[in-house]
């Protein structure tokens, strides 16, 4: 599969089941699906989903404070990755909080998630700091920004 088979869309309803999956087989703690549900009610336009041949094969999921955007959660299934999927959903979500009134993006990562901190690099994010015991289980997260707008 090419990532040009590929089309971005808003999350729709039917698309949940298959998000939790991959937000499952993606993360150590992943976000409960009623919290994925609720955002996917309450902000679809920063909710947007990879979609092949009918299946949901990503997803990014992002928020908007005043002009601040930020990247809650992507993933791409396992065996799909390194296609160009994410990059295709990274530049559509930026777009969309750039046209939203995001000047620039947070998000943070994981210290020892050094695939995604190359991703995110080569998309141009640069490191921003370290949150001391970011997620449950202790370890740091490194945060990372990025301009979009306003320049
Ligand atoms: C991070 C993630 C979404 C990237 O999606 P993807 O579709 O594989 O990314 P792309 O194919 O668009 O990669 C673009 C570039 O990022 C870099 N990159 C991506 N994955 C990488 C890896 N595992 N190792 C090194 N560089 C990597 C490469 O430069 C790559 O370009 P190239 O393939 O031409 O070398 C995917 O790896 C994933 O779902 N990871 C698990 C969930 C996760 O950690 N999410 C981030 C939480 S903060």
């Amino acid at each position: 599969m090419l990532s040009s088979d590929i089309e971005i869309t808003r999350v729709r309803n039917e698309f949940l089941e298959a998000i939790c999956e991959i937000e499952r087989e993606s993360f150590s703690e992943p976000y409960p699906p009623y919290i994925l549900a609720a955002m996917a009610m309450e902000t679809p336009e920063t909710f947007l989903v990879a979609v092949s041949n009918l299946r949901v094969v990503g997803y990014v999921l992002a928020s908007l404070n005043k002009d601040s955007g930020h990247i809650l959660s992507i993933a791409v299934r396992t065996n799909l990755r390194r296609r160009g999927i994410g990059s295709r959903l990274m530049a559509a979500i930026l777009e969309a909080l750039r046209k939203k009134g995001a000047q620039h993006v947070i998000l943070e990562v994981r210290m020892s998630n050094l695939d995604a901190r190359m991703f995110y690099e080569k998309l141009g994010f640069t490191e921003a700091g370290r949150v001391r015991a970011y997620y449950r289980d202790g370890e740091d997260a490194l945060k990372m920004e990025s301009r979009i707008g306003g320049y």
